[in-house]
């Protein structure tokens, strides 16, 4: 059987890092009030003019020149997003360009904080139906949507994200296992943007009534989230006859540490065996969990093998949960 494996991984996140100190200094909240709520330290700012596009093909070239692929190999760039560079044509198709991935095609796919297994899952069909090398990116610049004035919203969230390569493999040592993937369009009302979509373009008193920001009613979001994450996440280690304890690494979307929290005591795992990053980055939507993959490789807290859950809860709502061996990473 051919599995999709996660061969390389990089990531970027802006230089402007915006602090909760900065924050107060712009709303009407505080630094204990936002790390007690929510675990967010500071976050990361895209600088002018710098779009998702800019960031993937930041992070895509760091990918490549680690793995040693050159971008014509590429057979396929799928990126997940809701902060495209423009509503056509594809984020995808800008990064192809800026790349030079001249044999590649590809999409953006919508799905928030779990476009990314969104993505993956697709990448993962590709290459089970031929394709050989396929770029999953995960991105977001939620800097563009956040309305700086609203400190409901403006304090949870940050720009960045990441991107994998996507290999077949017949080892069973390595791969993409499994994945549970969900919607439920019943959340729409409590987390969305108002305006700018074809319900509500853009005219002069959808940009006076502030409706081009997100929109969130944080209470619904975190009820969900937190039961939801958990659920999906020891759904799919009963599922594959695993146990907490065999898992070497659970990245969950990072939104805030209390859904974290409530998600890695409800599916049984110890702190030294959860990623949290949530207090540099905040909740980078798409970028989140590939941040979080690229961070846990990097400092070498899992090897080639190691078994890894990755799982999100977003708007749409969106969930899932995707369990995978990470590797064999290719070296250049
Ligand atoms: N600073 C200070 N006070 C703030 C604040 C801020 N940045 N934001 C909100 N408050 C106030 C509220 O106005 C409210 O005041 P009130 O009681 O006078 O009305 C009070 O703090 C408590 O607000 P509440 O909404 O009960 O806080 P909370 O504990 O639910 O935390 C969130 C709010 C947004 C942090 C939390 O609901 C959350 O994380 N939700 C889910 C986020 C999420 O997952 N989003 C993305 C999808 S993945």
């Amino acid at each position: 059987m051919i599995r999709a494996a996660i061969t390389g991984v990089a990531s970027y996140v802006p230089e402007k890092v915006l602090t909760n100190f900065d924050l107060e200094k712009m709303v009407d909240t505080n630094d204990e009030w936002i790390v007690s709520r929510t675990g967010i330290r500071e976050r990361r700012v895209a600088a002018k003019g710098e779009a998702s596009s800019d960031m993937s093909v930041k992070a895509i070239t760091k990918l490549l020149e680690e793995t040693g692929v050159k971008a014509e190999e590429i057979d396929a760039i799928i990126v997940a997003t809701i902060t495209p560079d423009m509503v056509f044509p594809s984020t995808a198709a800008l990064i192809q360009e800026k790349i030079g991935a001249n044999k590649a095609w590809g999409y953006d796919l919508s799905g928030a904080c779990s476009g990314f297994l969104f993505a993956l899952k697709s990448g993962a069909a590709l290459i089970q139906t031929g394709h050989k090398k396929v770029i999953v990116v995960g991105i977001d610049t939620m800097s563009s949507i956040l309305d700086y004035t609203d400190r409901n919203t403006c304090i949870l969230f940050g720009d960045g994200g990441g991107a994998v390569l996507l290999e077949p493999t017949e080892d069973e040592n390595y791969g993409i296992i499994d994945e549970i993937l969900l919607i439920d369009g019943s959340g729409a009302d409590a987390l969305h943007m108002k305006a700018g979509g074809s319900r509500k373009p853009a005219t002069h008193e959808t940009v006076d009534a502030r409706e081009h920001y997100i929109y969130q009613d944080g209470k619904s979001v975190f009820k969900r989230a937190s039961i939801d994450m958990a659920n999906v996440s020891l759904e799919i280690l009963e599922k594959n006859d695993f146990k907490a304890e065999d898992v070497d690494i659970f990245i969950p979307h990072q939104a805030n540490k209390r859904i974290i929290d409530m998600a890695a005591r409800r599916a049984g795992f110890k702190d030294n065996q959860v990623l949290l990053n949530i207090d540099k980055y905040g909740n980078t939507t798409g970028g989140t969990l590939p941040l979080g993959l690229d961070e846990v490789v990097r400092e070498k807290r899992i090897k080639d093998g190691d078994l890894v859950l990755l799982a999100a809860f977003g708007a749409g709502y969106t969930w899932g949960s995707v369990l995978l061996r990470y590797g064999p990473s290719r070296k250049a």
